[in-house]
This record gives structure tokens, sequence and C-alpha cells, in this order.
């Protein structure tokens, strides 16, 4: 029988790779996962409970219930309060981002951003939802509160980042630079055991995931291309929560793609806390993630925390096509004025 791995090890274990490592990062992740495994617990019995549905809505005892999502970013704001490693975070569900007090005195390092729950339209079908996070090393001085320029950083900026998926299982993946590496909950021992070791993206895979429903309001490249996954027979599967979608591309290759719609003209997912930390883990196990105007997802100056982009993002030999696409059917073929006499076709 192999030996059981868990998160913590493994992130003291890694800390050891790095012989100047302060500690920090690692404390971080470790409340990270604490974090997780409290909005499991939650997400697992959502049904029995009455905090499945709308905020603010009362419980039959009259008690105030929380959304889910809510309840899971008060969780995840108290785990990175409490840990002193973190001294700001910026979060889908609040409009500006949140400076945190200093713990014992300390000056910490690291700001993180994250989408508490994503799908979370899912919540009330039982259908699987995640939470996303990423790391950066804040830009300001240490000595005053963060500012809005340690969340504007560029994706490339990450020092971190990853993601927790609750579904058939618990899982949590992350990566701090040296590849993708997966946990899953063993609810027996309460413990996220190494699972996935060292993350590869196929380079293709038997997936596409898009919302087809928007079919008609994509831009004619996306159309393309998007009749093209359906000539080549690859099966089409869209959960409607990203993080979902962009596990299963991990493991088994694929491409997801959310473009502009006529709803949304710069597309509807946020750059910060869905695009960049998930193009960062795919880009860490071999894969690609741009925008729809080709342009690297990482490489994206953020103006606004919550800036919203086009995304095409997996295996990178699919994007790589995808890209093909778009620029064969964007250029304009160029007019070429007949000759005398000639004709043309
Ligand atoms: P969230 O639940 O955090 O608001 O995110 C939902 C996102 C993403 O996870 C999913 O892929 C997409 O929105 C679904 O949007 P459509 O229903 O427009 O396809
Ligand atoms: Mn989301
Ligand atoms: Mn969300």
């Amino acid at each position: 029988m192999n030996r059981i791995v868990t998160l913590d090890e493994f992130i003291i274990k890694r800390q050891k790779d790095f012989p100047y490592a302060s500690g920090e990062l690692t404390g971080l992740l470790r409340d990270i996962g604490v974090a997780a495994k409290i909005v499991n617990r939650e997400v697992n019995k959502a049904g029995l409970v009455n905090i499945i549905g709308e905020a603010e809505n009362s419980n039959a005892s009259g008690d105030t219930v929380q959304k889910l999502d809510m309840y899971a970013n008060d969780k995840l704001i108290e785990c990175l309060k409490n840990s002193g490693e973190c001294c700001g975070i910026a979060s889908e569900e609040n409009e500006d981002f949140l400076a945190l007090p200093s713990v014992e005195s300390k000056s910490a390092k690291y700001v993180v951003v994250f989408d508490p729950l994503d799908g979370s339209s899912n919540i009330d079908v039982n259908v699987s939802v995640g939470t996303i996070f990423g790391i950066y090393r804040r830009k300001s001085d240490t000595k005053g509160k963060v500012q809005l320029e340690d969340f504007l950083q560029k994706g490339t900026e990450l020092v971190g980042a990853g993601y927790v998926v609750f579904g058939t299982s618990t899982i949590l993946v992350y990566s701090t630079g040296s590849g993708v590496n997966g946990f899953t909950l063993d609810p027996s021992i309460g413990e996220f055991c190494l699972s996935h070791k060292d993350i590869q993206i196929p380079d293709r895979g038997n997936y596409y995931s898009v919302n087809q429903g928007y079919y008609l309001k994509f831009d004619v490249e996306m159309r393309r291309y998007i009749d093209y996954c359906s000539d080549l027979n690859l099966r089409l599967r869209y959960i409607g929560s990203m993080v979902s979608d962009i596990h299963r591309i991990l493991l088994q290759g694929g491409i997801f793609l959310y473009p502009n719609t006529r709803k949304f003209p710069n597309g509807k997912l946020r750059l910060l806390y869905e695009c960049n930390p998930l193009s960062f883990l795919v880009e860490q196990a071999g894969g690609k993630g741009i925008n729809t105007k080709l342009e690297r997802i990482l490489d994206m100056q953020p103006t606004e925390l919550h800036q919203r982009t086009s995304i095409v993002i997996g295996s990178p030999g699919m994007v790589d096509e995808m890209k093909a696409f778009v620029e064969k059917y964007s250029t304009p073929t160029p007019y070429v004025a007949p000759t005398n006499g000639a004709t043309t076709s």
C-alpha cells in the first residue's frame, strides 16, 4: 500500500525545497485548506439545513439564513484574517477589496483574490461547485494598508493559485509555480490526501465546453470553431461551474470557451477571481489560456477589481487550433482589383 501524503505534509515538504522560503506562503496555503474543509462541511449538508436559497431569507425559526456563497465568502475571510499571513483580500462577492489587520504586529506580505463559490446556480440542484483562489505578493509598502495596486496585478505575478471542487468527492488542486498537484479529501480522517501528482494536461481531448445556447450571440469565428468541434464529434460538456469544467479538462484534456456575447461584450467571467487563477493552473500543467483577441490571459493588465474577459482555455493543441480559426475567419480577404480585361471568380 502506498504511504498517504497529506496536504499539510506536502506543503511543508515543498517549502523545504526552497531554501529561502520563510514559511508564510506555506501557512497561507494551509489556512486555505482549513477554510476549504469548513466550506465543504456546509456544502455537503446544504440539502439538510436551510442554508440553501436566497440571502436574507428567514428559516422556520426566524433566524436569518445565509446563502451558501456568502457563507463561503465569510469563512474564507475569517480564516485568512486569523492566519496572519494575508494583509488583504478581494472577493467576487465584495465590491471593494478589504485590508486585513495585522496579527501579532506581523507585517504580512500576501494578498488573496477569490471566487468563494463558483457555479453557485448549481447549489440548489446538487451539482458540483467550487472555490477558486489566487495569491499575490503585495506591491505597496508593508508599513501601510494594502492598496488597489496590490490587487490589480497581472496573472504573471501570481505566486500561487488553486481551486477546490465540491463534487462526487472534494478535491483541492494548487500550484505555487512548480507543477500542479491535487489532493482528495478523505472524510474519514478529515485530511486532504495527495491523489493527483504532477498533473499534466493532455495536448488534445475529447471534450469541448461552452454554453452552446448562446451560439447565435457569438462572433462568426467562434461559431465556426464550435461547428468544427461538433464536426469532429467532440463531446459537449458544460456544467455551469467553470471550475468543474476546468477540472475535467485538466485531467482528461479539452477546451473551455466563454466568448463575448451581445449581453457581455467583454466576456462574462472575472479576470481576477476566475480566469487568472485557472489560467495559471492550466499553464502550469502545460495548457494555454487566451482571450478572444488572442492575448494570453496572464498578460492582461487588470484595471478594475471586477473586470471581465472572454476566455478560451485548455489543452494546448486545441487552443492553438482555435487561434488559427480566429485568425482565418476574422481577417477579411484582401480585395484585389481586377486588371483590364481579366475576370474574377
Ligand atoms: P459564479 O457562480 O461564481 O457567479 O460563476 C458562474 C460562472 C461560471 O462558473 C460558469 O461557467 C458561468 O458563470 C456560467 O454562465 P452561463 O450561465 O452564462 O453559461
Ligand atoms: Mn464564478
Ligand atoms: Mn461565485
